[in-house]
């Protein structure tokens, strides 16, 4: 398979970064900017192992640093995703418009609006069929929050900017996106003396950055948390968990399941974290199946009334590291899969499953 191509700017922390990795993953060949070479240099070095990463230490608004961009895209052989990622909030603490100094507010404009357009018009040549167009937003472009001027004015810019260019480029699918708000330095310059630990780390934004990635939604606005989830209903199955000891807990379905961490808060009354769990599903077996499952798992019928199920890619891979909680060997079932059954913290018992890989695939 050709691999594809992303430009992505900004990639050397935060959302940009997590961007980075996701599409490494998958294979996409990256050119990657950031004005420090350091921070992308290490990028480079962590993401080399899984593909072609082509960094670029420069700034948005430099228009020799543009054409070092265009370049690598036209060695890669053309670009499948630009996302202009990278921004800058402005003057901290952020002033109210009365006060804000004109020319920081053009250097705003420059590097929120300008570079990418700049941008948008150098890699117009270099976009093959199909391509898309990123342009990361905030929800400061739509909702008028007393100091956010500078900022939020110039992220309604590059939002109409990029409504303008999609209404002119129906062959292109162009997107202008709201991450949400995220734990990062951005978000921490805007808030420099808060604790922002309880903000979503930028990875709860990926998956909706990858959906218009990978599928073939209209060009418009998007918030990216909210991509491909109905209107009403059910959003998300989370599954709490009452720990004895939240961090022996914690220890085992982040090191040995391998689960992300994206959220903790702590209060005078506890912590709490949240991990990512995958795609979430609620299998209700009866009483006859759910002996029937035990018996194949465990040898015998557990009696429980809940267990949890994490489907890994590699099953030998993610049980490498338990080997203390195992309560049986691994067991192919009648069915194909490869199941493993673990004692968990707090009296759970978890199923790690590779699911059998289908014949005409
Ligand atoms: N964090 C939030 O809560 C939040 C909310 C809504 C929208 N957003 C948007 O999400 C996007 C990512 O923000 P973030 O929070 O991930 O920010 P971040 O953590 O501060 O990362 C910004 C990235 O962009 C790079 N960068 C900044 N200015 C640049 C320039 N002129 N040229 C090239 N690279 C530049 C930075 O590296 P260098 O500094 O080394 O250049 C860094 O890699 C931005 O468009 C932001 O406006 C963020």
């Amino acid at each position: 398979m050709v691999s594809k191509t992303a430009l992505i700017t900004g990639a050397s922390r935060g959302l940009g970064l997590a961007l980075a990795r996701e599409l490494a993953a998958h294979g996409w060949t990256l050119i990657l900017d950031a004005r420090g070479a350091q921070a992308l240099n290490a990028v480079h070095a962590e993401l080399s192992s899984l593909t072609t990463v082509t960094p670029i230490v420069g700034d948005v608004t430099d228009s020799q640093h543009r054409v070092a961009l265009m370049q690598a895209i036209q060695q890669a052989g053309g670009l499948d995703v630009l996302v202009n990622n990278a921004s800058t909030l402005g003057i901290s603490p952020r002033p109210n418009l009365l006060d804000y100094p004109l020319d920081a507010l053009t250097a705003i404009f420059q590097t929120n609006v300008i570079a990418p357009l700049a941008l948008m018009q150098a890699a117009s040549p270099y976009l093959k069929d199909g391509a898309k167009i990123l342009n990361i937003s905030s929800d400061a472009a739509v909702e008028p929050y007393a100091g956010w001027g500078g900022y939020g004015a110039s992220k309604a810019a590059l939002e109409h900017m990029t409504a303008i260019f999609a209404a002119e480029n129906p062959r292109l699918r162009v997107y202008w996106v709201d991450p949400g708000d995220m734990q990062t330095q951005m978000h921490q310059e805007a808030f420099p003396n808060e604790d922002i630990s309880d903000r979503p780390l930028p990875e709860t934004s990926i998956p909706g950055l990858v959906a218009l990635i990978a599928g073939n939604l209209p060009s418009g606005r998007y918030q990216a948390r909210k991509i491909g989830l109905p209107e009403n209903g059910v959003r998300e199955l989370r599954t709490v968990l009452r720990a004895k000891n939240a961090d022996e807990t914690l220890a085992f379905y982040r090191d040995c399941v391998g689960l992300k961490l994206l959220q903790t808060w702590e209060n005078d009354a506890g912590r709490g974290y949240l991990l990512e769990g995958g795609r979430a599903t609620l299998e209700i077996l009866d009483e006859g199946h759910a002996a029937f499952v035990d018996n194949i798992e465990l040898g015998s019928d557990s009696g429980n009334p809940i267990r949890l199920g994490f489907e890994v890619a590699n099953l030998d891979a993610a049980a490498g590291t338990i080997t203390d909680n195992r309560l049986n060997h691994m067991v192919t079932t009648p069915w194909g899969d490869r199941n493993l059954r673990v004692q968990a913290p707090d009296n759970l018992q978890v199923t790690l499953f590779q699911v059998a890989e289908k014949k005409d695939e």
